[in-house]
């Protein structure tokens, strides 16, 4: 007999197939919809989920409704919500965040999120450069679990309400690292799976950040695939990295270390 969840998600699926995602991208929404509608109010040390419970019960009647456009847009409001928009800042950060001109905490959708599956195997390395509280990375560990998903913010505030999060979401502690720094400060590590969402703007210092960030990447042994929201990382990769796919919104690149153009996946 299937448990509970399995059922949820079922009838989720069964629900979404009218939109436009393929069957495994719309498997994973209707994973993230069962999870979302089945767990408690999260903690909410920055008071920032007060209307978690109402959108909840929203997205529990769209899933009883069975209307597809209905239920994602439930699931998407409750999302935006969990993302946090009103970042905290503390002076100190507020002066790194303006100097760098980058972008509030706007959630990045669940494209990104349903589009990840095949760059992340078990021992895959991710990272979300401005992460926010972390939420995008930390539900790319729950619907893909790898080896470690690490979140750089320059809000210690958001920081914090993502390691609530990351409990609330049952996710183990060694599996996410978080690093509360100026991105003007960050030197990227290798990993194989790199998403941003404009969080600098790329002139002087930010246009530095993205110069080192796609030398990392060129230079880095493992070719690594990139998934950039408002893209303005494009000018500073070097000419093998190629756009796998982009819908204006989201810009999907990848290393290709052959030389000849590869198809899309
Ligand atoms: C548009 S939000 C993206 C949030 C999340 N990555 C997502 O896509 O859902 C950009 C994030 O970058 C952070 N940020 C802005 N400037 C930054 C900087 N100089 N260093 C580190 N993080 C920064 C912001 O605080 C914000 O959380």
């Amino acid at each position: 007999m299937k448990s509970l969840s399995e059922q949820v998600v079922e009838r989720a699926a069964s629900i979404l197939a009218g939109l436009d995602w393929t069957p495994p991208q719309c498997r994973q929404l209707a994973r993230l919809v069962a999870l979302f509608s089945s767990l408690p109010p999260p903690p909410d040390p920055l008071d920032m989920f007060a209307r978690f419970e109402q959108l909840q019960a929203g997205l529990c009647r769209a899933l009883a409704g069975g209307e597809a456009d209905l239920l994602e847009e439930s699931f998407l409001e409750l999302y935006a919500h969990l993302h946090g928009y009103q970042a905290p800042y503390t002076r100190k950060e507020r002066q790194a965040f303006d100097r760098a001109g980058g972008y509030w905490c706007h959630a990045g959708g669940i494209s990104p999120l349903l589009r990840a599956a095949p760059y992340l195997s078990a021992g895959a390395v991710s990272v979300d450069l401005g992460a926010g509280n972390g939420l995008q990375g930390l539900l790319l560990q729950w619907l893909y679990p790898h080896q470690l998903a690490i979140q750089v913010e320059i809000s210690g505030a958001m920081i914090a309400c993502g390691r609530a999060l990351q409990q609330w979401l049952g996710l183990a502690g060694e599996r996410v690292r978080w690093v509360h720094c100026d991105l003007l400060d960050y030197h990227p590590q290798a990993c194989d799976f790199v998403y941003l969402y404009r969080p600098v703007r790329p002139l002087g210092a930010g246009a530095d950040f993205y110069r080192r960030l796609a030398a990392g990447l060129d230079s880095q042994p493992a070719a690594p695939v990139v998934f950039s929201i408002a893209d303005c990382l494009r000018p500073f990769l070097p000419a093998r990295f190629e756009v796998f796919y982009s819908d204006g919104q989201l810009t999907c690149y990848r290393r290709n270390d052959e030389g000849a153009p590869t198809p899309d996946r």
